[in-house]
């Protein structure tokens, strides 16, 4: 599919998506949003990718959403308009592979919440995170009030929400909303090879396990063990789970094959 705001890039295995109106940070208008979306569904479905890096390229991740696309919204403009985001945000989020979100600069506001729908976060030492909206005037509306708290817990997200300050990648680290801080210049490399040792994992123990993890936040305990118990049973249907098990005991690495 041809996209115009995001560039994709597939290579061994990993997709790259990039986000690309550097002229205003990466701003996320309708359309990116949009291409977003379109780019989760197909690279979900795409055999040959095993895991997915979200960029912004060396600068800035992104400043959030367009505001000046946003500035002259009426309710009902909004009520409606502020759907593209939210199609995006969960139809990323439900990629059936890992996905990384890779970090230089600015991530603000829906760039800040479009990292938050991945499921790891590695940022560069120039990365800023915040949800400036509250200084608009607004809220976060792409997730930012939701999945903040559930990821470092509602009294540091109320502070950022409260506040509109923005954190260092130091402190996005100290509180959780990043997994790993590295030299700006050694994010792609980094990047690339946490993509790499995840993508040499099996596909469905690990879609199965990413299923699991967020599946069972939205359930009880017992539910989730529940469902954990199902997937964890479905695996030893795959030739996977006869592979990886075969090579631990002939003392060598598996060849995944993903079914
Ligand atoms: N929307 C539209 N344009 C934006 C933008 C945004 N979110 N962020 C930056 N830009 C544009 C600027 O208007 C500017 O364009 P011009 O050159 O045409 O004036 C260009 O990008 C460069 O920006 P600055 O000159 O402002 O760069 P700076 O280095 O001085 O400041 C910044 C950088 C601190 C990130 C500042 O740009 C800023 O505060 N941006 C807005 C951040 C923000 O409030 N984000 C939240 C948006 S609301 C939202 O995301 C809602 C939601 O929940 C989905």
């Amino acid at each position: 599919m041809a996209y115009e705001t995001i560039l994709v890039d597939i290579a061994d295995g990993i997709a790259t998506v990039t986000l690309n109106r550097p002229e205003v940070l990466n701003a996320l208008n309708g359309q990116v949003f949009n291409e977003l979306g379109d780019v989760a569904l197909e690279l979900g479905a795409d055999r040959s990718v095993q895991a997915v890096i979200i960029t912004g390229g060396d600068k800035v991740f992104a400043a959030g959403a367009d505001i000046k696309q946003m500035a002259n919204l009426s309710t009902v403009d909004a009520a409606i308009g502020g759907r593209p985001s939210h199609r995006a945000f969960s139809l990323i989020e439900t990629i059936p592979k890992p996905v990384i979100a890779s970090i230089a600069g600015f991530a603000l506001g829906g760039g800040c919440e479009l990292t938050l729908v991945c499921d790891v976060r590695i940022a560069a030492d120039s990365a800023q995170f915040g949800l400036p909206e509250i200084k608009l005037g607004i809220l976060p509306g792409a997730g930012g009030t939701q999945r903040l708290p559930r990821l470092i817990g509602a009294g540091k997200a109320k502070e950022l929400i409260f506040s509109g300050d923005f954190i260092n990648a130091d402190e996005a680290l100290r509180v959780g909303l990043v997994n790993k801080v590295v030299p700006a210049d050694q994010l792609r490399e980094e990047t690339l090879k946490m993509a790499k040792r995840f993508a040499a994992r099996g596909a469905v123990a690990l879609h199965l396990a990413k299923s699991a993890i967020d599946e069972g936040l939205r359930m009880d305990l017992e539910a989730g063990m529940q469902y954990e118990h199902k997937c964890f049973s479905l695996l030893f249907a795959t030739e996977d789970q006869k592979e990886g098990m075969r090579a631990f005991i002939e003392k060598r690495p598996p060849d995944f094959k993903g079914r």
